[in-house]
């Protein structure tokens, strides 16, 4: 039936209607369009890092930087269809990268940051300014900023290794894509920077860790926010947490990845035991009730979409 004929005498000759004008009843929805709470669509996980590191190892002399710009594993979240985010909003990634070896440069409007687990000798250039990465040091690259990473070391020396965090699933969502190579590869005129508003040093951290109060939301017994936030789509905190603690339990609406940096627990998310060491990476959907238990002294930074819940008014946390 078209617009043009009689009207529809029939719920199923309206409905009929209704879908050939590409309209839907609200009171005769295929599929809800509100519902109670939010649905837990991403699972909790934890990627082992010993494991994913002899993979990286495998990859080393198989893929060179001539067949992969950047030699990274990104951590795919195990449920059907779902070819890339590690929760809603972002997704990890371990990256190793050779002596000797330089990824090029480009910029992309996702925002991504990287957490150095292993290695020495590696730096990266943001925006014409060459950082050394240092092991337990959290770094950024802002949106549509050029990057490059390199090792500087000479063969023999040691591979690094580190974790990547981006927003690229919420730029999917949203749509905003852009992404260039440097046109002649590496960008010229760099100045070397040892202090950074995108480095975050691990030292500086500890220290700063030390001098904090005791956490309020009793998540860990520190946390220090690196960057206010660290930028519009994520916020970063590095935790202490020492052997003995048991965190209290969080429901949040944020989605949040964990990286461990040091020491050695597991994490009840809703009611399954995730153990962790020295980088493994834990992701912990929205709305996933969860609380941590530490074995050894832990360092854990906590990449989360907190900004992105808060600006629109849909962050809840519930602390038990
Ligand atoms: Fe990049």
């Amino acid at each position: 039936m078209t617009i043009n004929e009689a009207p529809a005498t029939s719920l199923e000759d309206l409905y009929e209607l209704f879908e050939s004008l590409n309209v839907e009843a609200g009171w005769h929805r295929k599929a809800p369009a509100l519902w109670a709470e939010p649905t837990k669509n991403f699972v909790p996980y934890r990627w082992n890092y010993t494991q994913v590191r002899e993979a990286l190892d495998a990859a080393g002399p198989l893929i060179d930087h001539s067949m992969a710009d950047r030699r990274n594993v990104t951590l795919t979240n195990p449920i059907p269809g779902n070819t890339y985010a590690t929760v809603r909003t972002l997704v990890g990634a371990y990256q190793m990268i050779r002596p000797g070896e330089i990824a090029l440069a480009h910029r992309h409007t996702p925002a991504a940051l990287r957490i150095i687990l292993e290695g020495e000798g590696t730096y990266t250039v943001v925006q014409g300014q060459r950082v050394e990465m240092r092991t337990g040091d959290v770094l950024l690259t802002p949106s549509w900023l050029w990057h490059s990473h390199a090792h500087s070391g000479n063969s023999g020396e040691e591979d690094c290794y580190w974790v990547d965090i981006l927003d690229v699933p919420l730029v999917h969502l949203l749509e905003p894509m852009f992404f260039e190579r440097y046109p002649d590869g590496l960008e010229k005129d760099v100045a070397n920077i040892d202090e950074s508003p995108i480095a975050f040093r691990w030292t500086d951290g500890l220290q700063q860790l030390a001098q904090a109060p005791i956490a309020e939301d009793g998540m860990a017994e520190k946390s220090v926010e690196l960057g206010d936030p660290a930028m519009p789509s994520i916020a970063l905190y590095r935790q202490s947490m020492p052997s003995g603690f048991i965190s209290r339990q969080c429901q949040t609406t944020a989605n949040s990845i964990f990286t461990v940096v040091q020491g050695e627990g597991e994490t009840e998310i809703d009611g399954e035991v995730f153990t962790w060491k020295l980088g493994d990476v834990i992701a912990i959907p929205m709305w996933r009730t969860y609380q941590h238990r530490v074995t050894q002294d832990a360092h854990l930074v906590r990449a989360t979409d907190e900004p992105v819940m808060r600006a629109l008014g849909l962050l809840r946390t519930k602390l038990v």
